[in-house]
């Protein structure tokens, strides 16, 4: 499987006519749902960056910290999709919105889940007067960079991750 392969989740199995999507404010007892289905698509093969950093005090910080901007989807009386993003007030006249997490399920994908999921957050940015959105991933994230593009997003810079392993550096120093 090529990289640009393993980035993609499955086409959505389903007929867009056959499934109702609702999209509510999360709540808390969506936290356990929402953070195994980020493991789910979160791997370290597809995703080493953010593998490293989804983890369930991420999505707890968000839901306390900014939770009038987290957003769940339901179907099928579960949840398959989720948002969860902040606001960034810089000074009183401008404010950034901030998406920093979102995901749906691969079964129930290319249904305009995620584009709902960004409704919902992007009408809670304008209500808070926000002027602008940021969001950010991998630079080899090519369904999401489609996706945001889809939604409007561009002006696209480049932003690099790098990584320090601690545990190499140690071996290399034991080894002298
Ligand atoms: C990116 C992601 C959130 C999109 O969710 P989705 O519900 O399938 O997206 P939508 O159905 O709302 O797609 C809207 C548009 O985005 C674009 N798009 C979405 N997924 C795409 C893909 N895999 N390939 C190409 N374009 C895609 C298309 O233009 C699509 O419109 P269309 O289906 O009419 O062509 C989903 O694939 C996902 O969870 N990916 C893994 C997690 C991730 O990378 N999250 C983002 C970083 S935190």
């Amino acid at each position: 499987m090529s990289e640009k392969e393993a980035n993609q989740p499955d086409e959505g199995k389903q007929n867009s006519q056959e499934v109702d999507v609702v999209i509510r404010p999360m709540a808390i007892d969506d936290l356990a749902p929402a953070f195994h289905l980020g493991e789910k698509l979160f791997t370290l093969q597809a995703f080493p960056n953010l593998y490293r950093i989804w983890d369930e005090f991420e999505i707890i910080d968000f839901y306390h910290g900014s939770s009038e901007y987290c957003f769940s989807a339901f179907a099928d009386g579960k949840l398959v999709g989720f948002l969860l993003g902040t606001v960034i007030e810089k000074t009183k006249r401008r404010r950034y919105g901030y998406l920093v997490w979102t995901g749906v399920d691969s079964e129930y994908g290319r249904l305009g889940i995620a584009s709902k999921l960004f409704d919902a957050y992007k009408d809670a940015c304008i209500n808070e007067k926000v002027g602008m959105i940021i969001v950010d991933t991998q630079a080899d994230n090519y369904s999401a960079i489609d996706f945001f593009t889809s939604r409007g997003f561009g002006d696209a810079r480049d932003h690099v991750y790098l990584t320090l392993d601690l545990k190499a550096e140690q071996r290399r120093q034991d080894a002298h």
